[in-house]
């Protein structure tokens, strides 16, 4: 191996290019090429990153020079992509969610490790500084005894956002708002505060007539360690407002919104605190308004780290196992809204929620 390491991406829609730009951004990182069923997508993306297009998974997965493949294929297509690179001996990024169900996110987690291969997610939003804060604060005690952690996402997405690609408008391919945009956010709440042992949800749609999944999300969790929150998600909300996420404790209360600390309050104050209060950037868009609509340095965290876990062959810091539980919490959201009632975990499969 030489002093690069080299990425494959598979898949050359919108979150292409963030892969793409946070590879350019990191210490190490080449990017190799890009391979897209759709020949035509892969050349305009090849061309803006002088890349070149592989013309199939398995010549990207012949290229010695290639040593992590990134999927970012539609939600419903990561298993095949993750299995081959991994029996290819490829170390795997995959995009959220990992998979559409428990088993196919087992069974990827099963083959990477006997390929001995890393295999991380994007589910970025963990590397802000804010919720790298939240989490310092939560692990050390500070909030106290935890009472809740909520997520309020009202963002806004266009009837044509639906209708542009197939698989957007398709419930069965995790287009809806709960496991689609709202991953992010249930994961940050399960990395921050744990697993969950009930959840009891309602979905509706609410503002994209004829599209048959969800656009709307009302949740209630109780969490294993004692805390509750409420999840509000939803893609229906003109014109979209940045994400809040609530911690409060009996000595303790956090607030992030967007990427920015709102609130940082604490009985006791510690020194550090006052520049945790100024962590995070109003001006940089976190995707409340429009798909596209934010910015890659999240990503290039993720991605700097697989280079820097496969130089010093240590374990990734968001490895897919630690995103189990969040696919978990989702797909329990989808069992709840099906049953019309609360779920307790842990869950099987029951591919009929996406009926
Ligand atoms: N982490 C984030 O913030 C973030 C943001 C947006 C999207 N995503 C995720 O990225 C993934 C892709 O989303 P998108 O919005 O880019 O979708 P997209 O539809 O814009 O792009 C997907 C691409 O995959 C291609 N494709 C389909 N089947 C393929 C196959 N078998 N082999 C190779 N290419 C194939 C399609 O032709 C398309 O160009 C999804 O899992 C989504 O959830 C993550």
């Amino acid at each position: 191996m030489g002093t690069n390491i080299g990425f494959g991406i598979v898949g050359a829609g919108l979150v292409a290019p963030f892969h793409l730009n946070a590879i350019r951004d990191s210490r190490g990182g080449a990017a190799m090429g890009i391979f897209d069923i759709n020949r035509e997508r892969a050349a305009q993306v090849a061309e803006r990153f002088a890349i070149k297009v592989f013309s199939s998974l398995q010549e990207m997965l012949e290229d010695e020079n290639v040593h992590v493949v990134c999927v970012a294929t539609p939600n419903h297509l990561h298993r095949d992509a993750v299995i081959q690179a991994a029996r290819a001996g490829k170390h795997v990024l995959t995009e959220k969610p990992p998979a559409m169900s428990l088993r196919e996110t087992d069974e990827m987690i099963d083959v990477c490790k006997k390929a001995n291969v890393k295999f991380g997610c994007f589910v970025q939003c963990r590397v802000r500084k804010a919720i790298e804060a939240m989490k310092s604060a939560l692990d050390t005690g500070r909030f106290g005894r935890l009472l809740r952690a909520d997520a309020y996402m009202k963002w806004f997405r266009p009837q044509e956002y639906y209708t542009s690609d197939g698989w957007r408008g398709q419930k069965k391919c995790g287009s809806g708002v709960t496991v689609a945009q709202g991953f992010h956010y249930i994961d940050l709440l399960q990395y921050l505060v744990g697993h969950a042992s009930t959840v009891d949800a309602q979905m509706t749609n609410i503002g994209h007539p004829g599209i048959s999944l969800e656009d709307e999300v009302l949740a209630h969790i109780q969490y294993r360690c004692g805390a509750q929150g409420v999840v509000q998600l939803s893609t229906a909300l003109w014109p979209g407002t940045d994400v809040r996420i609530e911690i409060n404790g009996t000595s303790g209360t956090a607030v992030m919104i967007g990427e920015k600390i709102q609130t940082w309050k604490f009985r006791e104050e510690r020194p550090g605190d006052e520049q945790i209060r100024t962590f995070g950037s109003s001006a940089q868009a976190t995707g409340a308004g429009g798909a596209a609509d934010f910015g890659h340095r999240d990503h290039t965290v993720v991605v700097q780290d697989m280079i820097d876990c496969i130089q010093s062959d240590r374990e990734v810091i968001i490895p897919v196992a630690s995103v189990r539980p969040t696919l978990e919490i989702v797909l329990a959201m989808y069992h709840s809204a099906k049953h019309n009632g609360p779920i307790t975990l842990p869950i099987s499969d029951d591919d009929s929620v996406w009926d």
